[in-house]
């Protein structure tokens, strides 16, 4: 077993290699002066099982060419299987046409991913579960709820309930609200009147007097999670909690997130990094 990263995560990297034992490989990952990337696997893969920790987080193009670039250099170095580890697969929300004229582009990268030469991919809390059928080949894919569940689940809650920001997130608030033992359910009415602008309607349950834990795949510019917890609020819940996998933490997220009265906790993953400035106090990442 070979283990490489490219260069978006190189800390979640680091961490696996730990906890395998097995060192993170020699490879160098660079950029030419007018932005071509280059990459060489610096030891024999020769009829090796080869895994590439390679997230397609910001810049998401630039790290996705770099994964597939890795994938074809390994796969010309005679690697027996490319596994590619995407624990934040980018583009996972462009899974369907939601106008004319449009691309899938989820399909199209996975294309390009099975095209490349990778022979399976693990990924975590794809934006929907189907994207995991754009592969032709073995997906597999994980979730990052367990260990928001043990971290909520050491702090001994009262009275929560699990709510989902949005109709499309349902089934993944209903799954986490079981591992909570069986907590009630609420949803959140959310429209969206453009790209990146959220609002939130209203909520479908009681939240009144209760400890609100929003559940989402991922927190971006934090508008859908920011307008769920105003109207939690207002609806009387007595304290939220922002839970995501991903945290992508596009500006302004930061700023909306760690508006005073909002969010008591915000717990994300360490699928994607987040450098020391785009940190804040409410906020807590668990690995993975
Ligand atoms: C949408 O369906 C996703 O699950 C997230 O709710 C959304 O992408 C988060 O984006 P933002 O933080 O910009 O509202």
């Amino acid at each position: 077993l070979r283990l490489f990263s490219g260069t978006s995560n190189p800390a979640l990297a680091r961490e696996i290699a730990a906890y395998l034992g097995v060192p993170d490989g020699p490879r160098i990952c660079k950029r030419f002066a007018d932005g071509e990337l280059y990459v060489q696997i610096q030891e024999s893969i020769r009829g090796c099982d080869v895994f590439l920790i390679q997230p397609t987080c910001a810049p998401v193009n630039d790290n996705l060419m770099e994964l597939l670039i890795m994938v074809d250099a390994c796969q010309r170095a005679s690697a027996r299987q490319i596994t590619a580890v995407v624990p934040y697969y980018g583009y996972a929300r462009a899974d369907r046409k939601t106008a004319g004229r449009e691309s899938i582009t989820a399909k199209l990268t996975a294309n390009l991913l099975v095209k490349s030469g990778v022979n399976r991919v693990l990924a975590m809390d794809l934006h929907s579960a189907q994207i995991q059928g754009y592969f032709d080949i073995p997906c597999d894919h994980i979730y990052g709820s367990p260990v928001l569940v043990d971290y909520l689940a050491a702090q001994e809650l009262n009275e929560v309930v699990v709510v989902s920001p949005d109709v499309g997130g349902v089934a993944r608030a209903r799954a986490f609200a079981k591992q909570m033992r069986d907590a009630p359910l609420a949803i959140i009415d959310k429209r969206r009147s453009g790209h990146n602008v959220a609002e939130s309607l209203t909520v479908i349950g009681d939240v009144a007097g209760k400890t609100a834990i929003l559940i989402d795949d991922m927190i971006d510019t934090g508008g859908t999670i920011c307008s769920g917890a105003r109207l939690l609020r207002q609806e009387g819940a007595k304290r939220v909690i922002a839970c995501a996998s991903h945290a992508v933490f596009s500006p302004p997220a930061c700023e909306r997130l760690s508006e005073e009265g909002l969010f008591e906790q915000v717990l994300v993953t360490n699928s994607i990094p987040i450098a020391a400035e785009r940190r804040f106090p409410q906020l807590q990442v668990l690995s993975v």
